[in-house]
């Protein structure tokens, strides 16, 4: 039946980390607006923070992250310098010293900063928040780059959570991605993470790369359930050159079609189901004694711009270019040119290039498609989203989801299309977006 299904819909929709989803951020919301909703927080408002670092050492070709590749370390401590002088700038804008419960460096590679750069880091965030004694502080990490003195320099800087990208272990595959990264390399640098401390791992898997097949699927989930994750990612890969131009250098031939894609995710999903991971939405799967889990149980998962997370504070600081924030008022994201962004920030000006301030009925959707997204069912009033209502008859027709008054619950088989349902609620769809890349 899903096959129909897939072939059936436009599944081009989009991955609602944000609603409104950031193609409809604009630049009425700059940074004299972000200073102004940073100073009406409620000073006892838990923060994340989220830091961008958009740098690698070399291209990987199916990246569709914001990141440049740069050979010397300048560069990346220059950036760095304007990052910290971000942090005083955004900390000098709130009512007070706040408490930042959840930290995240993202990329690009957080891999590229030095062991010393760590500690200056953390020392500047503990100067200007109190960051909680059971703060989550998690950082993406490339096996390929990662020494046992770099895990050891995160462990003293109080790293907990390391997310680390596999992608695929057979080689022919990770020759035609251009990213060699053999399964020791990745075994040993979880061993050191857990000999370091740092024993919550996440892994990021992916399906529909160049020249990956159904066949090799099974070992590669049993492969990464060897190593004992906490979670799992398993990503899509979202074919998009015409904004990720080194994605040309994948030959389209060598790309499975739909049918062999889905054939793909369902055989991950049934052996990780089947090894005893909890799916988490549609892609995102945990331990049974992870707290992600447990939130799925108590209805407490949320999704944010890192996807899901048990991350429950109100408000999100971006820090870097590209970086994405939200605050109860509104989103905000930073300038994406690495020159505009420290220009601004040197200037002692806040680097925010477009946002969306929420309407009430922004936010009253929001909830209905977060709740869809992490819960797989959510409660609506049947008379003020009867259109939406409307849409999904289709869908629950197809038996994707069900609608009874104003719950709408997405069937288990119907959980890949948990974005179509979820979208019958975005009133900004189809309104001046771009493409999206394909929901399965
Ligand atoms: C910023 S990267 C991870 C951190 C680190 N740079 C690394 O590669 O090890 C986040 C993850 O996004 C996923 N990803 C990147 N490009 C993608 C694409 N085009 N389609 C789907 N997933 C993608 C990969 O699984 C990758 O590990
Ligand atoms: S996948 Fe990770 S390491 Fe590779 S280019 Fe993208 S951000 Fe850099």
């Amino acid at each position: 039946m899903t096959d129909d299904l897939i072939n059936k819909y436009d599944l081009r929709v989009p991955r609602y980390t944000s609603y409104p989803t950031a193609p409809h951020f604009h630049d009425g919301v700059d940074g004299a607006v972000y200073r102004q909703w940073l100073s009406e927080l409620d000073p006892a408002t838990n923060l994340s923070l989220y830091f961008h670092i958009p740098f690698c050492d070399e291209m990987c070709w199916f990246c569709g992250c914001y990141t440049k590749i740069v050979k010397r370390y300048e560069p990346v401590k220059e950036y760095l310098d304007a990052v910290l002088a971000e942090v005083d700038l955004i900390a000098d804008a709130l009512p007070a010293r706040m408490t930042a419960k959840h930290l995240h460096w993202g990329g690009g590679s957080p891999t590229m900063l030095k062991g010393e750069d760590w500690m200056a880091t953390l020392d500047k965030l503990r100067a200007r928040f109190d960051v909680a004694s059971d703060a989550e502080i998690a950082v993406e990490l490339d096996p390929r780059t990662a020494t046992e003195d770099y895990v050891r320099d995160l462990e003293r800087a109080g790293v907990n959570r390391a997310s680390i990208g596999v992608q695929s272990y057979e080689p022919k595959v990770q020759e035609a991605i251009h990213r060699i990264q053999p399964y020791e390399t990745t075994k040993q640098v979880i061993e050191w993470l857990r000999a370091h401390n740092i024993s919550r791992i996440n892994m990021d898997l992916m399906y529909g790369l160049p020249l990956q097949t159904t066949a090799e699927i099974e070992s590669m989930i049993d492969m990464t359930v060897d190593l004992r994750p906490n979670r799992l990612a398993l990503f899509g890969y979202a074919h998009v050159p015409w904004m990720q131009s080194h994605q040309k250098m994948i030959r389209e031939e060598d790309l499975p079609g739909a049918a062999e894609r889905w054939e793909q995710f369902s055989l991950a999903v049934e052996r990780l189901k089947h090894l005893g991971y909890v799916q988490i939405g549609f892609d995102h799967f945990a331990h049974p004694d992870d707290p992600m889990a447990n939130a799925v149980e108590t209805g407490e998962l949320h999704r944010n711009f890192q996807g899901y997370t048990t991350d429950t504070a109100p408000a999100m600081l971006g820090f870097g270019a590209s970086a994405i924030g939200y605050l109860p008022q509104g989103y905000v994201q930073n300038e994406r040119a690495l020159k505009g962004y420290r220009e601004a920030v040197f200037a002692g000006r806040p680097a925010t290039a477009k946002g969306i301030a929420l309407s009430d009925e922004d936010t009253l959707r929001r909830a209905v498609i977060e709740d869809i997204m992490c819960n797989l069912t959510a409660e609506v009033d049947p008379t003020h989203f009867a259109r939406d209502l409307e849409k999904l008859k289709p869908l629950v027709e197809d038996g994707i989801c069900t609608v009874d008054g104003g719950r709408v619950t997405v069937s288990e088989a119907g959980r890949p299309f948990i974005r179509l349902v979820a979208s019958a609620f975005d009133a900004y769809l189809g309104t001046g977006e771009g493409r999206h890349s394909k929901a399965v």
